[in-house]
């Protein structure tokens, strides 16, 4: 199949295109490198150095014999968007370029603001480019867990079956997200299972954990190939924070009492569950949800697996949580979707901790410590516009 990986050069799209690569499709990777500047305007950087997209791709082309084609561009520019679907004409588009850090998001008005139109119009002009170009083209979509939030109930996969005063309908579960960020993603979903119901379209919506991990054997078939892996409290995801504190022998940093669960998959699983969706379409006009997780643990208790392992004595610190979230609470998800369709979970392992243990001891001298403590507070948000 053709697939066009959107936001190839991320954390998980590079990967994911490597593995799609790997498994035989004609790839094309696009992004515009708002990631990359990210960094530059947080000051921080990916603890393990990555390579311009240019020499990734040049990597991949000497190990693979595969020299995958790229676009350089804006979702957000409609023209770019339409232009790069006609001459490649895919018939799969994996969509992964958002800015997906919840704590960017909540930093002001100004970084909601752009949260909400680089993802939820962005999103929008993929869903007219294939629309107007070909609405065969199936479109696999990255969501997040966090679109539900933690209601006091199940989380299905996407869809709820509600009966009330007596009558009975098929209803898109109701979500409680958690930042401006994850709002854009319920936004795009509403988008897209309108899409799909008005005009045909076929998409898969992934409503993905929290990754962990950083190597797939793809990447790791030459340094030049690695992905990103970043500890920072803006884009850091948790269980990578937490490896880079223990290998410094510094405190493990849980927002409050660490209670909160969160649905967990390991990179490798990711870039499977990718292949899986493309290769296993919806229908046309079928709006299909997946809830991307392997397995699900608390925060305190991921931090204590990681404490139990760590090649230094380390503590757990609590910090007061600068989010606001249920610090306590119910959690079961259903995700029998991609087990369905062949998902083979690596669940978390000590094997894969101590691997990651390895990576941080390389680059520890890269780690920036002021980087690790939180800074945005999601109740001040809202004080600084009355400010
Ligand atoms: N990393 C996780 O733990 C996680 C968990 C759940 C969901 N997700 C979702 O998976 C996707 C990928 O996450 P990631 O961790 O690889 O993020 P990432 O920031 O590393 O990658 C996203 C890529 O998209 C690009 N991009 C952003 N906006 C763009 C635009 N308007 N036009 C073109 N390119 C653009 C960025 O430059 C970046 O390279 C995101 O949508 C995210 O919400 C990630």
């Amino acid at each position: 199949m053709r697939v066009l990986v959107l936001g190839g050069d991320g954390y998980l799209g590079w990967p994911t295109a490597l593995h799609l690569s790997d498994a035989g499709h004609e790839v094309a990777v696009l992004d515009n490198f708002a990631r990359r500047q990210y960094d530059h305007e947080m000051g921080v950087q990916s603890l393990v150095p990555i390579e311009p997209l240019q020499v990734r791709l040049d990597a991949w082309a000497e190990v693979s014999g595969k020299r995958l084609p790229s676009y350089v561009g804006d979702l957000c520019d409609a023209e770019f968007v339409n232009a790069t679907l006609r001459e490649f004409e895919p018939d799969s588009i994996v969509h992964f370029a958002e800015q997906r850090s919840a704590p960017y998001s909540m930093i002001d008005r100004k970084h909601a603001v752009y949260t909400q139109q680089n993802n939820v119009v962005g999103t929008l002009n993929l869903l007219f480019a294939i629309a107007e170009i070909n609405p065969d083209i199936h479109l696999v979509k990255l969501g997040t867990m966090g679109e539900y939030g933690t209601p006091n109930i199940d989380i299905e996969e996407g869809w709820l079956e509600v009966e009330h005063n007596g009558r009975k309908d098929r209803m898109l579960y109701p979500k409680k997200p958690g930042s401006f960020y994850h709002l854009s993603k319920v936004h795009d979903s509403h988008n897209m299972e309108f899409s799909c119901r008005i005009w045909g379209l076929r998409a898969t919506d992934l409503n993905q954990g929290v990754v962990y991990g950083q190597e797939t054997p793809q990447t790791a078939r030459d340094p030049r190939l690695a992905t990103r892996f970043d500890y920072d409290a803006i884009f850091g995801t948790v269980l990578n924070r937490f490896v880079i504190q223990s290998v410094l022998g510094h405190p493990l940093t849980v927002y409050g009492a660490g209670g909160q669960t969160r649905g967990m998959i390991d990179i490798r699983d990711t870039a499977e569950c990718i292949r899986l969706a493309v290769e296993n379409p919806a229908e046309r006009g079928e709006f299909r949800v997946f809830n991307q997780i392997t397995e699900w643990m608390s925060v305190a208790e991921i931090a204590k697996t990681v404490a139990n392992l760590s090649p230094r004595p380390v503590e757990v610190e609590n910090l007061t949580n600068p989010r606001v979230e249920e610090v306590s609470h119910y959690y079961n998800v259903v995700h029998t979707g991609l087990p369905a369709l062949g998902l083979e979970p690596h669940l978390l392992s000590d094997t894969l901790i101590q691997s990651l243990f390895g990576i941080a001891e390389e680059y520890a001298s890269r780690v920036d410590l002021a980087a690790m403590r939180p800074t945005v507070q999601w109740r001040s948000t809202a004080s600084k516009m009355r400010s």
